[in-house]
């Protein structure tokens, strides 16, 4: 029988693979974490510059059982002492999401335990809630990652207002391009943060983009083209490029944008809490740029640390025990949905 929230603790197995993580938590409550264990596959699609669907999705078949195993084991736990099961089903790659999808399905199926789908992005923001116990809606959140950069009012749990998006390329995306560019590698984004440490954030000027009509939306590939045409226009010229400078100079161009637009959606809002989500987050640089402009403005400032802003279960684990709350249950005919958009039911 389906416990009622609050009477009693409520513990759910979640699972995620939307791209390249496999990924299982047991979370109580939302908040309180009992197991999160991450299988990564970056240094598998490293080899290729970039992630790889079909090897993405092939890994996660090879590893899902044995990650819920040990995420059960981890939390002390068996799949009897669960509440729900629940499973990030959009949006991401169709195939990685699939498998996640159809253990989730098994599981319950066989078990018996109700299942419950869950918004990548939702579990995102939800990373917070684990990270700040006494955090609480309403506040505004940026979400950015690799395939995402929103700006989000956070209403309720589960209610979403999308205030901004990017017109483009997603941030992580932009650091991703820019880091193969200058020789970095895959992923770009830790890389870029690390050699910036050493690079001047003034050396080469690079555009900070407005969308017009648009406050709050963002576009970056304007920046790359910027970075790429630095690059050649340097080697035409026979000058050698400065990895660490480029790098930098590109950081903090985003930085900028994406500081600005959020401060700017929290005062027009007239909210006192402002939240970060997804691997851009754990940006080193856009993390001190935004403690010191909340500080100035007397904003409270959330942020999860860097293993829950990047892709794990335990930030799915949080979002369901919301979606539970809110009596969200899927049936068996639960898909993968690639675009599912933020605030959407299927
Ligand atoms: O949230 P996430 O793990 O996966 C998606 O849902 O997309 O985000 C991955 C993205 C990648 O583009 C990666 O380069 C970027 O987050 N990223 C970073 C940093 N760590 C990860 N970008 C900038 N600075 C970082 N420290
Ligand atoms: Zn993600």
């Amino acid at each position: 029988m389906e416990k009622t929230c609050g009477e009693e603790n409520i513990t759910i197995l979640a699972i995620e693979s939307s791209c390249d993580e496999t990924a299982a938590a047991v979370v109580r409550n939302g908040r309180e974490v009992l197991s999160n264990i991450i299988s990564s596959q970056i240094d598998l699609h490293t080899l290729y510059g970039g992630v790889v669907p079909e090897i993405a999705s092939r890994k996660h078949i090879e590893r899902i059982d044995q990650v819920i195993g040990e995420a059960l084991r981890t939390a002390g736990m068996e799949l009897g002492d669960m509440d729900a099961i629940a499973v990030t089903y959009g949006p991401g790659l169709v195939g990685a999401l699939l498998v996640g999808v159809s253990a989730a399905k098994a599981i319950s199926f066989a078990t018996g335990i109700p299942l419950i789908g869950v918004h990548h992005i939702e579990g995102h923001i939800s990373a917070n809630y684990i990270e700040s116990k006494e955090l609480e809606p309403p506040f505004v959140c940026l979400v950015v990652s690799g395939g995402h950069s929103h700006l989000v009012k956070v209403m309720d749990y589960g209610r979403y207002e999308i205030l901004g998006r990017t017109r483009d390329d997603a941030a992580g995306e932009a650091f991703d391009k820019v880091a193969r560019a200058i020789g970095l590698g895959y992923p770009g984004g830790p890389k870029i943060d690390k050699v910036s440490g050493e690079g001047d954030p003034d050396a080469v000027k690079f555009p900070r983009a407005k969308v017009a009509g648009a406050v709050y939306d963002f576009s970056f590939s304007g920046l790359k083209s910027a970075v790429l045409n630095y690059i050649n226009s340097c080697e035409m010229k026979g000058i050698a490029i400065c990895q660490a400078d480029i790098a930098a100079s590109f950081q903090k161009a985003v930085v900028d944008v994406l500081v600005e637009h959020s401060m700017q959606a929290v005062q027009e809002c007239g909210m006192k809490k402002f939240a970060i989500a997804g691997g851009v987050a754990s940006n080193s640089a856009l993390r001190q740029a935004l403690t010191e402009e909340c500080e100035k403005r007397g904003i409270a400032f959330y942020r999860p640390s860097p293993v829950l802003c990047t892709d794990n279960a335990a930030m799915i684990g949080a979002a369901a025990y919301y979606e539970y709350r809110n009596g969200v249950r899927h049936g068996y005919d639960l898909n993968a949905v690639p675009n599912l958009k933020l605030g959407e039911r299927v």
